[in-house]
């Protein structure tokens, strides 16, 4: 089967990777890719925003399945586009999308089917959401309901700070209109983790837990990013926590998504917060995430189109996923000053180095060719994932790769998995 990947991060690099080891896969394409991706298929020059062009290209190409990695093509409605043509797409419809794109319904549909998550409020107006931030005496969280890139979410320990930040977004416009409505959300307690499962609308397949790491800064200190790592299994996720994360809010999610005429497919990502009263949702997201997947597919035996392709045809309760049980780390290598400002262009190398190291793998994110030579082009540069016989063995091996690679102004937390080691599995 021919497969068009959408996408050029370093989640894509990991899919591409995994895609390309398949027995069903006949030929894979990247629109647009990166270096790493074109290692594992054929990149064309297509972005990801371009939807009318992925579409015919698809057509002209017998693409049996495509995949989408981000989000915004899947909020765009991609999906539905790829399969009214007859093309499977690994990805929910524009409406389900909306769990991800659209934080007030997400709210919504987990208070209409009791999913624990922090209270929250939802405002429309500066002025009414100041009065009522001002109005508390304690620590706020404020969201922009839409899309922002992982920048959307500020955690503030004083109010004041929470009006400084809603007055960001809805005055100033710094996310423009995904910023016209916000939340004020209680600030929870806890250790984060991420759970990321297949759903073909009826079928849950849970796959192996993993954490991210928000922050830019070493002990989760500063502004959040995209995510500066992770790794898989996170510990932190016991079987009784995971059991109640399955009964408390994926069936009901899976459930919830359906009866509201919105049923879900794809990979559904619920970022958790384990607090002392039992797991909460943070958010929802409607497609792999990133850095997570990098941890969790090197970690994945089984053929990843195969579990794709049960996830649209609705038979995920046919197939079993096997897994190394080695755990992952994924150090983040980012452009100094990321996320705020950063210089592109740096000269790479190093990168073969790395490889060599025995299970050790270098995955691209913002990278691009030029003249012959990889050079940075985007915030998060690359992705440097390990595996282990512990998770302290898969740290070092990771770190070692990253200190084999070099450019100037590279920048990386040097904490990756420290949270996971001494905690073993209880
Ligand atoms: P989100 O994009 O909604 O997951 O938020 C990004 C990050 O902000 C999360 O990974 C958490 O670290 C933090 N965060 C979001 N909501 C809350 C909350 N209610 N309490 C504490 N931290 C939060
Ligand atoms: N790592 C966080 C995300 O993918 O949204």
């Amino acid at each position: 089967m021919n497969v068009l990947l959408i996408g050029n991060g370093g989640r894509e690099h990991s899919i591409a990777w995994k895609l390309s080891q398949s027995k069903q896969l006949k030929k894979l394409f990247i629109a647009p890719g990166n270096p790493g991706t074109a290692k594992c298929g054929e990149n064309v020059d297509i972005k990801a925003e371009d939807y009318d062009k992925l579409l015919s290209f698809a057509k002209d190409n017998k693409i049996g399945l495509a995949v989408i990695g981000p989000e915004d093509p899947l909020a765009a409605g991609i999906a539905d586009r790829f399969e009214a043509a007859g093309i499977k797409a690994f990805g929910p419809s524009g409406a389900a999308a909306q769990l991800e794109a659209d934080k007030v319904f997400a709210k919504q549909i987990m208070k209409a089917n009791a999913i624990p998550t922090a209270e929250s409020r939802t405002f429309d107006s500066f002025h009414d959401a100041k009065a009522y931030i001002a109005s508390r005496d304690e620590a706020v969280v404020i969201k922009a309901s839409g899309l922002a890139k992982g920048k959307g979410v500020f955690v503030c320990d004083e109010p004041s700070e929470g009006i400084l930040a809603a007055e960001k977004i809805m005055c100033d416009k710094i996310f423009g209109a995904a910023g016209a409505k916000i939340l004020v959300e209680d600030k929870l307690l806890g250790e984060e983790a991420s759970i990321l499962a297949f759903v073909d609308g009826r079928n849950i397949y849970v796959l192996e837990t993993s954490q991210d790491h928000k922050a830019i800064g070493d002990g989760d200190t500063g502004p959040n990013t995209g995510g500066m790592g992770a790794y898989s299994p996170a510990p932190v996720v016991s079987d009784k926590v995971m059991d109640q994360i399955t009964r408390e809010i994926l069936v009901p999610i899976v459930d919830g998504m359906n009866k509201n005429g919105t049923p879900y497919k794809g990979i559904l990502y619920a970022g958790i917060m384990i607090t002392q009263g039992g797991p909460r949702v943070l958010e929802f997201n409607v497609r792999f995430g990133d850095p997570e997947t990098q941890p969790i597919l090197a970690r994945l035996k089984s053929d990843l189109l195969e579990a794709m392709l049960a996830t649209c045809d609705g038979t995920l309760d046919k197939i079993t996923l096997e897994w190394d049980d080695r755990p992952a780390v994924c150090v983040v290598m980012a452009s100094g000053g990321y996320p705020d400002d950063y210089e592109k262009g740096k000269v790479i190398t190093g990168i073969e180095e790395a490889e060599k190291i025995q299970d050790c793998l270098v995955f691209h994110a913002g990278t691009t060719t030029k003249d012959g030579t990889i050079v940075s082009s985007g915030g998060r540069v690359l992705g440097v994932t390990a595996l282990g016989g512990t998770i302290a063995e898969a740290q070092a091996r990771a770190y070692k790769g990253v200190e084999k690679i070099k450019f100037e102004k590279a920048y990386y937390r040097k904490d990756i998995a420290n949270k996971a080691i001494n905690k073993p599995k209880s």
